[in-house]
């Protein structure tokens, strides 16, 4: 009989590695903890729906390298607002009906602030942190991010190839939400010549000014902007609405925009490329299939301290651990001096001003 009952969930949207992470955990759990591992489907959804299954090694065989997640994910239900109602009480009650001893919640800032309300009314959660948009607070690096950015970088290196062809400026829009380190991290690594963040809103003068002078020296541009992008005063560009969401904002539509605005200030031709959900999916670097082996690790060494209610972290942050609240209701982002921005600055890059 296991000592222990311990349930996976995977929430918000889907990020590469989470099934290396799910693969991890569960044989980690079972064969360093002797716990008895319970998959529950389509992140929070699941525990309120009461589906949960077992997991042991065979189910997650093979797992490691595939894109998507075994579970699946749900970035439109909160447990704390669902259906009008608050549902924290009655996923407490059926977890004590059927011996949970705790959840290991996988994901970004959303599911880990849902994670540390649901840990404060009485079921004990870890928090792991994934996201393509890199934007938890205290996290240098969250699972899904490395993929994410070789996924932009090698799109930039197409796109680089057919606009200098062609004589164009081409825009690529990254997702990443209200924070630019995808967009900056691959805009760096693609050599774009302009990379447009949310944290640095942009003058579309200067913008039209660095797009003609390269017309002129190098014949084409290369453009990385951040779907949460926006020029000086204005506001982001949303392409949905969904109030019930716990992110009511869908980012998207920055690049076409922007594409509209600039074409008509140039000699040269505009394309615009989105590449959305292309970002999500796939299999996983091998950075990421690490950083996922090493996460899961450090949820099971706090599993067995019994420190529930932290976050898995790849070393001590700021020397100690870091708990759910520390990070609920926060996004991490680009600083002005950051290194990342002084080394894209010093490299020629223009980042929306001068
Ligand atoms: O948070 C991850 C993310 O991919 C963001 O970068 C993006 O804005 C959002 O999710 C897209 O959400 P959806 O899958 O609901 O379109």
């Amino acid at each position: 009989m296991s000592s222990l009952r311990i349930g996976i969930l995977t929430g918000g949207g889907d990020a590469p590695g989470l099934n290396s992470a799910i693969r991890a955990l569960t044989r980690s759990l079972r064969h360093t903890c002797d716990a008895e591992v319970l998959g529950i489907a389509d992140g929070y959804l699941g525990l309120i729906e009461q589906r949960l299954r077992p997991l042991d090694d065979d189910a997650v065989e093979r797992i490691g390298a595939m894109g998507g997640t075994l579970l699946g994910a749900n970035n439109r239900v909160s447990p704390l607002a669902w259906q009008g109602r608050d549902w924290r009480e009655d996923i407490v009650r059926y977890a004590n009906s059927i011996g949970l001893d705790g959840v290991i919640a996988i994901g970004g800032d959303g599911t880990l602030a849902i994670a540390a309300a649901l840990h404060e009314s009485g079921l004990p959660t870890i928090g792991l942190p994934k996201t393509i948009d890199n934007d938890i607070a205290h996290i240098p690096r969250s699972l899904g991010f490395d993929t994410a950015v070789a996924t932009v970088t090698e799109a930039l290196d197409r796109l680089q190839t057919t606009g200098q062809s062609h004589g164009r400026v081409m825009l690529l829009e990254t997702m990443g939400r209200n924070a630019g380190w995808l967009a900056l991290e691959a805009g760096l690594a693609g050599a774009a010549d302009v990379i447009l963040l949310p944290e640095l809103p942009y003058d579309f003068e200067q913008l039209v000014q660095c797009c003609a002078a390269r017309e002129a020296r190098e014949g084409y541009t290369l453009i990385c902007v951040a779907e949460g992008a926006r020029a000086m005063g204005a506001d982001v560009t949303a392409r949905t609405r969904d109030r019930d969401a716990p992110e009511p904002v869908r980012l998207g539509g920055i690049a076409e925009l922007l594409a509209q605005q600039l074409a008509p200030q140039l000699r040269s031709e505009v394309r615009a490329t989105t590449l959305g959900h292309v970002q999500r999916g796939g299999m996983p670097v091998a950075s990421d299939r690490v950083l996922a082996a090493l996460l899961a690790n450090a949820a099971v060494e706090l599993i067995q301290a019994g420190a529930w209610g932290y976050v898995a972290t790849v070393g001590p942050v700021d020397g100690g651990r870091l708990t759910l609240r520390d990070v609920a209701g926060q996004t991490r982002r680009v600083a002005p001096d950051h290194p990342l921005l002084l080394a894209a600055r010093r490299s020629g890059v223009f980042l929306g001003a001068a």
